[in-house]
């Protein structure tokens, strides 16, 4: 046993020193960078005003694209939840934001750790610290899609780690928060059903979700979130519209009569996590599991949300691991800063996994990998000033003096050979203004806990995910 496990360090020693000899950021991947790019970006350079977002929305050149490029398949136009395009004012801080963020991964961890498995509602709703007034941020990216006969438009924020689909529904019974539109009133669709309690429809609700109205035997859902961010209601059948060719009749959904949380003007959620409830397995059928989004580089700009196989050829695809039944599971390998490969034994990624979120602004790495990055980067950043950090972040540079900025590229690898170079715009977040500019990246508490990959560092790539043949794909310029 004692030989096996010094075995066992000794390869991954060896494995660690081939990589750091032969960093796999120098090598051309031809993967996530464009065909004819054949040197990387080792240093990138941003003007520092471009790091806040602008007050106006930019829906002319990228809002079109969608329509042209991805013609056959079903595109829904993506907006930022806080963005100008929404045009909802963030009145919160991004110290705010980022706090919503640590709940929402807490709520994650809590979900994907063995021991606590998938609770009842009672228990999901203590296990996350009760926090007055920050509720669990979900999705932080909404779409817009037609529901029932004749169709009204509901915005919902997407999320990759959510199952149930739900918007708000008249008439409101418990809470119900302010939403863009008006509530969707079931009574003025001729094509909304009940579900029964007895239903394969509402077995298709994990049994913690799930509950029976006894008086007329009508299948009810309770999703919570984190702390106080909820939704529960009737769960029922509808006519889901994406665009004018794509129509899905029957679709199952929440029509929630008590909801409360963060959920900006946005009416519901759109799930697209792989469960049995959600729209993605609901459709399997008609797109096999595949959809696709590009993530704007900044709230100003859009992106899309797409239905169907269309594949990019450029992408570079990972395999999704299996060991995940409501999150999209991925492997982390190794992560690049400036060009060359940090030493950081493979295991420490492969002992807890990751997964990829949508809903997940900052990406969470296990404590030791973040070490190595945050090291890495903060040396190749000594001519500016440090600052403070904030809990979240905490790499931190005050840009106040500087027009420009450069900084080093980081790149993450995936199981596969599929090397993600961040864009510019997902490699820093700036905390407070251009004065407190941080590495967008975190610590989990220690190792074990789950890798999340978050949606600031996919930004402008065309992430594929593939649940059909179990891949997850990633082609740069994706917005573009
Ligand atoms: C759905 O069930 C609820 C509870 O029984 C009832 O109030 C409502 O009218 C039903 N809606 C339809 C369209 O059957």
């Amino acid at each position: 046993m004692a030989r096996l496990i010094s075995s066992i360090k000794f390869t991954s020693f060896i494995y660690v020193f081939l990589l750091s000899l032969c960093p796999l950021c120098s090598l051309k991947k031809g993967y996530a960078v464009e065909a004819n790019e054949h040197i990387k970006k080792h240093v990138l350079t941003l003007e520092v005003n471009s790091l806040l977002a602008s007050d106006s929305c930019d829906q002319s050149s990228k809002g079109s694209l969608c329509v042209s490029v991805i013609d056959k398949a079903s595109s829904l136009q993506v907006l930022h939840k806080y963005g100008p395009c929404m045009q909802v004012l963030n009145d919160r801080s991004h110290v705010e934001f980022l706090r919503q963020d640590q709940l929402r991964v807490d709520s994650i961890q809590a979900r994907l750790s063995k021991n606590s498995g998938h609770g009842t509602f009672e228990e999901m709703a203590t296990k996350i610290p009760a926090q007055s007034g920050i509720a669990l941020g979900t999705g932080n990216y909404v779409v817009t899609v037609g529901l029932g006969t004749p169709k009204e438009s509901f915005t919902l924020e997407f999320d990759t780690a959510s199952g149930i689909t739900w918007t708000q529904c008249q008439p409101c019974l418990g809470s119900c928060y302010p939403q863009k539109e008006q509530k969707f009133d079931p009574t003025k669709s001729t094509s909304y059903n009940n579900v029964s309690c007895f239903s394969a429809s509402c077995n298709l609700l994990p049994a913690s979700e799930r509950g029976c109205f006894a008086s007329s035997l009508t299948c009810t859902y309770q999703i919570v979130y984190g702390d106080q961010s909820f939704s529960e209601g009737f769960f029922a059948s509808e006519t889901l519209t994406i665009s004018s060719s794509d129509v899905i009749t029957n679709f199952l959904f929440g029509c929630g009569q008590n909801n409360d949380g963060l959920f900006g003007q946005a009416a519901g959620l759109l799930g697209l996590s792989p469960s049995s409830e959600s729209l993605t397995s609901q459709t399997a059928e008609k797109y096999q599991k595949q959809f696709s989004y590009c993530l704007p580089s900044s709230p100003s700009s859009t992106g899309y949300l797409n239905f169907g196989g269309k594949v990019s050829q450029t992408a570079g695809f990972t395999p999704l691991s299996p060991d995940f039944s409501s999150f999209y599971g991925i492997d982390i390998v190794g992560i690049c800063v400036g060009g060359s490969q940090l030493p950081i034994d493979p295991s420490i990624f492969t002992t807890s996994g990751a997964i990829i979120d949508s809903g997940t602004v900052i990406t969470r790495l296990p404590p030791t990998a973040y070490k190595a990055l945050k090291e890495a980067f903060d040396g190749k950043m000594s001519n500016y000033p440090k600052t403070n950090g904030d809990e979240l972040l905490d790499t931190c540079y005050d840009f106040s003096n500087y027009a420009t900025v450069s900084f080093p590229g980081v790149s993450v690898s995936f199981k596969g050979g599929v090397e993600v170079d961040i864009d510019a715009s997902g490699i820093l977040y700036p905390v407070d203004g251009v004065k407190m500019v941080c590495l967008a990246f975190a610590a989990n508490k220690d190792d074990s806990e789950f890798g999340i990959f978050g949606n600031h560092q996919q930004k402008t790539y065309e992430v594929i995910y593939d649940g059909a043949n179990g891949m997850l794909g990633f082609a740069s310029g994706g917005c573009s």
